[in-house]
């Protein structure tokens, strides 16, 4: 394992318009996806009131990426390009 001690931010912007369009539903996968894959120890998880970019939205971002028009399902492959390691396997 690498990199052990970084952890990363992942924001999810849960201003209204983001969070009715679907990031209440992808919060709940990061989630899940944190927890099935013990990333909690180098993940830190928080949600902002809004991104200023409505119209682009969802919002999702992770480090220091930014992604637009996240969907509950798009946000997995997001996870798992953001988290390798974490990921189940190549
Ligand atoms: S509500 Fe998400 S960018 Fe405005």
């Amino acid at each position: 394992m690498n990199g052990e001690g970084e952890k990363k931010e992942i924001v999810l912007c849960m201003g209204s318009s983001c969070f009715a369009r679907g990031n209440a539903k992808t919060l709940e996968i990061v989630r899940r996806y944190i927890e099935e894959r013990k990333l909690q120890a180098r993940v830190f998880l928080k949600g902002s009131r809004c991104e200023e970019k409505c119209s682009c939205g969802p919002v999702v971002q992770v480090g220091c990426n930014s992604y637009e028009r996240v969907t509950p399902e798009s946000v997995v492959e997001i996870l798992r390009s953001e988290f390798p390691e974490g990921g189940d396997g190549e």
